[in-house]
């Protein structure tokens, strides 16, 4: 008998079963895109913390043939062939989407292998190094503290995203891997016509995500695995951070320098010094004698604090949380029950077992003092977890975690103990913080973290490669569901020079997790460490991202409602266009502005790929038609940036800091230079910026439209959701640009215009 025929199936309403000799394949509908296979030997299916969708009302639709089997959701076929060896189609109405190779379900994996067709981009993976398109390398995902160089040879680093897309030509479908194992994805290493992904351990539960397009594969995910809830608006301004800043003078000298020089900023952070030897929940009383009334005159200033938090708890018998940990057996164990210890910062520590909710609740509990004194944000760091004296930089994987009375090995949970670590750590927001939003930062994640935290890319270093690298990672790890990313602003390790520091800041304002963050014993990295050249350079970037702050704020209402990431590669608006299939040293933040910073020492200007479109240069206005490359200017004090004619952009005067005045937007219309008709659109969303009373209505949305010929300029301005009272009251389009028409209708009405430096402003409300 041939091992991979189908012996017999069933099929009841959204699920469909298929036996083979050696295993059994499992369909299910979660919805008409989103399809959950699962290929397996008698084991049950389960699925993992990341997975939150339910299945919605789908049935298969079926037809049967001699040969196959059809299944169908009215968007996406499968096709299981019943005579030939195992085979199994996804198709759409174009044709072939993904043609399965095989199944391999022996002792030593458990893996899935598809066709690459020629014409085959992947996206997504998370948190990997190289470039945007993912294939032809080997990816592994298993949490681990890379503190070597980030280079292109570099596999594990801190997070793990078993999720990819692939576009083709018939369009676009991801897959999700539901695997907290040691899992690997080869996208057309071993084979160049084969991506197969798997694990040694654990189920071979994946999901099939159907586009068409990127945008419906990222929804699909994220509804998979959830999506972030709103940020704190202080948390989208700038933060500065260094290991470490003490004692408390030196913070709030750094706080006050910030404030002379003009240069905005809302958080300042502090790193494992402020502690009593590395105790967690400690201050070391000497440098800090006074951390609340330190924390008290920051917020004076405008400035939010983040403290850091590492997992493990100093072996310590004076120390409280150690003593109340060991007593309650709160810790992760070896098989006979004794607490594991491995040496972090404070030297010898035991790690709490996160994946029990008694411990969850007790180190949320832990905050209450941080809490207090004012603490705004958690910096959770060395939580793969990193174990300093271990061969394998973490714990021994045959360790237990009880898992609520369900024991698994480190090996399964690994993964996800950073994520179980964030889940603690909102809890101590929701306990001792209820009306204000969260601000959690992690090093170590899974799918799914976007729920709980913002993510940095650990410990890169100041060097060009690692500037250049950060935009692919942070792209591919938008499209991995987590929006709210950065990468440390003028490299962790190593000393940063002027001039890339320079392009790294004119960069990182425009990461969604803004953040200049430096190493111990590294030059001195603040704005100002480099020169007034470059602290003004700095100043005008900076006070750029508070200027876009209402745009800024408006994506991430949107990556809450659609999962959309805030920082974009080109190709996830404009998919067709094959230019734009592996550009991954420009980006989009949204949909309507195009950066494309200067990645190399030395260049003063640098080949621009402006995809369809019109695009306006920010600086000078000049207007390029897109579908093109164009060399653009970027001196020192430049880096090239496009507005996409027709788009609205809320902006609003740059601030010292997000506290200093209501977040009130002024609509800036970039119509360009044609004398053709030109409309556009836009959706405004505003809220109080740091409660969750958005949750229970108290929003406003507006919908904003203009149609502008040679003559006549109409705006329409509808609010189309009303339940936040303190919002916006005046509202103010600017229209960019020379082209003034001269009559002005503002719903219907006519209306007057003032010009401000060449533009026209119009209070219309
Ligand atoms: C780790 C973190 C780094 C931090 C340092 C000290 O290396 O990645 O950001 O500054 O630990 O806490």
């Amino acid at each position: 008998m041939r091992p991979n025929k189908v012996l017999s199936w069933q099929i009841s309403k959204n699920t469909a079963t298929f036996k083979y000799e050696n295993f059994t394949l499992n369909f299910q509908t979660f919805s008409e895109r989103i399809i959950n296979i699962f290929a397996s030997k008698g084991e049950n299916k389960s699925f993992t913390q990341a997975v939150v969708m339910k299945p919605e009302e789908a049935a298969f639709d079926m037809e049967e043939s001699k040969d196959y089997i059809i299944l169908s959701t009215g968007l996406v076929k499968v096709r299981i062939g019943l005579e030939q060896d195992f085979a199994m189609e996804f198709i759409d109405n174009k044709g072939f989407l993904l043609q399965t190779i095989g199944i391999d379900l022996s002792n030593k994996n458990r893996s899935c292998s598809f066709k690459i067709r020629k014409d085959e981009h992947f996206y997504g993976l998370g948190e990997k190094t190289g470039f945007l398109d993912k294939r032809g390398r080997r990816y592994t995902m298993w949490n681990t503290d890379h503190y070597e160089d980030h280079d292109e040879g570099a596999d594990c680093l801190y997070e793990s995203y078993p999720f990819y897309m692939g576009l083709n030509r018939t369009g676009c479908y991801g897959i999700y891997l539901d695997n907290t194992y040691k899992t690997f994805f080869d996208v057309g290493k071993q084979d160049k016509d084969t991506v197969t992904f798997g694990a040694e351990k654990g189920p071979l539960n994946f999901f099939f995500i159907y586009g068409p397009s990127m945008k419906e594969v990222v929804l699909g995910y994220t509804k998979i695995t959830g999506r972030i809830e709103l940020p704190p608006l202080w948390a989208l301004g700038y933060h500065q951070s260094r290991y470490s800043y003490v004692p408390q003078e030196k913070v709030l000298e750094i706080a006050r320098t910030f404030r002379e020089k003009d240069i905005p900023c809302d958080v300042i952070y502090l790193d494992i010094d402020y502690m009593d030897g590395y105790r967690v929940f400690t201050f070391d009383k000497e440098k800090f004698p006074d951390p609340a009334g330190m924390i008290k005159e920051l917020e004076k200033m405008g400035f939010k604090v983040v403290t850091i938090l590492d997992p493990g708890l100093k072996v310590d018998g004076d120390y409280g949380p150690f003593k109340e940990g060991l007593k309650k057996n709160y810790f992760v164990t070896d098989k006979n029950g004794l607490p594991f210890t491995g040496r972090v910062w404070p030297g010898l520590t035991c790690f709490p077992d996160f994946s029990r909710d008694d411990v969850k609740s007790w180190w949320a509990g832990l905050h209450e003092e941080y809490m207090n004194m004012g603490i705004a944000g958690i910096w959770n760091d060395m939580n793969e977890p990193a174990v300093m004296d271990s061969s394998t930089k973490t714990m021994p994987v045959d360790l237990v975690h009880d898992r609520n009375g369900n024991p698994t090995t480190h090996e399964e949970f690994h993964n996800i103990y950073a994520l179980n670590m964030a889940m603690a750590t909102k809890e101590a927001f929701k306990k001792f913080r209820p009306c204000n939003r969260p601000f959690i930062l992690t090093r170590a994640a899974f799918s799914g973290i976007q729920r709980y935290s913002a993510m940095w890319t650990g410990d890169n270093r100041s060097y060009w490669n690692h500037l250049k690298t950060s935009i692919p990672m942070l792209l591919n790890i938008g499209l991995s569901g987590e929006p709210f990313c950065g990468a440390d602003i003028g490299g962790f390790t190593g000393d940063c020079s002027e001039e890339l520091f320079i392009r790294w800041i004119q960069t990182g304002v425009f990461y969604p997790f803004c953040r200049n963050h430096s190493g111990a014993s590294t030059a001195d990295q603040e704005p100002w460490a480099f020169g007034a050249r470059c602290e003004q350079i700095a100043r005008e970037f900076i006070k750029l991202r508070y200027k876009l702050l209402p745009y800024i704020y408006n994506l991430f209402y949107q990556a809450a409602s659609s999962g959309d990431p805030v920082l974009r590669p080109l190709v996830y608006e404009y998919e067709e266009d094959e230019n734009c299939h592996a550009v991954f040293d420009e980006f989009l933040l949204g949909e309507s502005i195009l950066g494309a910073p200067v990645v190399e020492p030395g260049k003063t200007n640098r080949a621009v790929y402006l995809p369809d479109g019109r695009w306006i240069d920010w600086w000078s206005g000049k207007e390029h038609e897109g579908g093109r490359y164009i060399l653009a200017d970027a001196p020192l004090d430049k880096m090239p940036l496009y507005v996409k004619a027709g788009s609205i952009i809320p902006m609003r005067e740059p601030m010292s800091h997000t506290g200093e005045k209501p977040l009130e937007a002024e609509f800036h219309i970039f119509p360009g230079n044609t004398t053709e008709e030109i409309r556009g659109e836009y959706v405004y969303y505003e809220d109080d910026g740091r409660s969750e009373d958005y949750k229970k209505g108290a929003y406003n949305l507006y919908k904003i439209r203009y149609t502008m010929s040679k003559d006549v300029v109409d705006i329409k301005f509808e609010k189309t959701h009303s339940g936040y009272d303190l919002g916006q009251k005046d509202f103010k389009a600017v229209i960019r640009g020379e082209k003034i028409p001269d009559t002005v209708l503002i719903n219907g009405r006519k209306s007057g215009f003032n010009k401000e430096n060449e533009n026209m402003v119009i209070d219309f409300c």
